[in-house]
């Protein structure tokens, strides 16, 4: 049988992963795959979420077994082992955090997607990471906070639907793709968005985070509108924010706005979890192994090194993402053996450790009051 990358994925969904009960791909812990059909050979990274369990002990072996069984025994397999603090059982997700101011809803985390700068594709990051995130067994909503460019509704088919008010009178946030949504979109047209004013946007604002039933979830991400202005300080007024995955272009425009969004946060007490930086590169669907980046090299990753943060992914730019976002269907579901989608699955693999990071080393995020006069 022919060895590909997708025909070995596919054997490799045999292996399951004990305490989440998923299989290993889906879980993103198949890594830096490579496949070589004329010299019958298989290399891949498993990352094992502990060390010395019967799993991370057991897996190359199961590997080598799934490949002989499915390809042939002359298949050479070859499987390093690499252990990652991971937590799929959610323990450190669901343990409470101590001093947490009381917030009326049942959300463990706020993660709030940024950028100085519009237009890096903070809504596309968003949006794949949190499908990324429900893939991965997580309770996901997403909450899009830009009234004057509202993208979520496109990005998720569910454009023109409203959410409904339950008997309580709470907000039901819509559901698609495994994730919770609301976004200022759903609220007002376009035409009428323009007109509504600072206070207003607030307002609403607060209501889809305390008046809605978002229920049990493990991450609310909040895609914000470019910059910093009035909905940046209502939420972090309003709701701990655990911490910021900050989104810029290896542009040096777009970086130097990312170091501004780093600063607002620095400013208002809410940690960096890492930059993603996004349409980081090229590689022409016939030429998968090539990358050019168009827009600069190694950028984020300095601008993430003297910051002290991690660079949490680089995203390649690909027709498919936007593609994937105009039709409503995000690229990790429409695609999911893109490169993209790879990227974005370890961008989720990332931002669950560097929350989990974030809840080890630092006491929990209090919400800012600011007084205004
Ligand atoms: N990696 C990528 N490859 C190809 N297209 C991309 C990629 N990332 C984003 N795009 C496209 O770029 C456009 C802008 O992306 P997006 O709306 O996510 O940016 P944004 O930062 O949320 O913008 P805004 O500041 O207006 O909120 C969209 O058409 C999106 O499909
Ligand atoms: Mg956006």
């Amino acid at each position: 049988m022919l060895l590909s990358p997708e025909s070995v994925l596919d054997a490799l969904r045999q292996i399951e992963e004990p305490s989440s009960g998923h299989d290993v791909v889906r879980l993103g812990l198949v890594k830096g795959l490579a496949v070589d059909d004329a010299a019958r050979s298989v290399a891949l990274t498993a990352v094992v979420p502990r060390e010395g369990t019967p799993f991370a002990r057991d897996v190359a072996d199961a590997v080598q077994r799934v490949v002989h069984e499915t390809f042939g025994s002359d298949v050479t397999v070859n499987v390093l082992v690499d252990s990652a603090p991971i937590d799929l059982g959610l323990d450190v997700l669901n343990a409470p955090q101590k001093n947490a101011p009381k917030i009326p809803t049942g959300v463990r985390h706020f993660v709030a997607v940024a950028s100085g700068k519009g237009g890096v594709g903070k809504s596309t990051v968003s949006a794949n990471l949190a499908v990324a995130l429900a893939q991965l067994g997580y309770r996901v909503g997403l909450l899009d906070a830009d009234i004057y460019g509202p993208s979520v509704p496109t990005m998720f088919g569910v454009r023109g639907q409203r959410p409904r008010v339950d008997e309580a009178r709470k907000i039901v946030p819509l559901e698609a793709h495994g994730v919770k949504l609301l976004s200022m979109g759903m609220l007002v047209d376009d035409k009428q968005a323009m007109i509504w004013r600072g206070p207003m946007v607030t307002s609403a604002l607060r209501q889809f985070l305390g008046d809605a039933d978002w229920g049990e979830l493990d991450i609310l991400l909040l895609d914000l509108p470019p910059g910093t202005g009035d909905i940046h300080l209502t939420l972090v007024q309003t709701v701990p924010i655990t911490g910021a995955v900050v989104v810029s272009t290896p542009q040096e425009v777009a970086l130097a706005d990312a170091r501004k969004g780093v600063t607002m946060f620095e400013n208002v007490h809410v940690p960096v979890l890492g930059i993603v930086e996004n349409m980081a590169y090229f590689s022409p669907p016939d030429l998968p192994d090539r990358k050019y980046y168009l827009f600069g090299r190694g950028g984020a990753a300095r601008l993430a090194e003297t910051l002290g943060v991690p660079l949490l992914a680089e995203i390649p730019i690909e027709q498919d993402v936007r593609e994937a976002g105009d039709d409503g269907v995000p690229v990790v579901v429409a695609e999911p053996l893109s490169a993209s989608a790879a990227a974005f699955r370890d961008l989720a693999f990332d931002t669950i450790r560097a929350v989990e990071l974030r809840v080890a080393e630092a006491p929990p995020t209090q919400k800012i009051d600011i007084l205004y006069r």
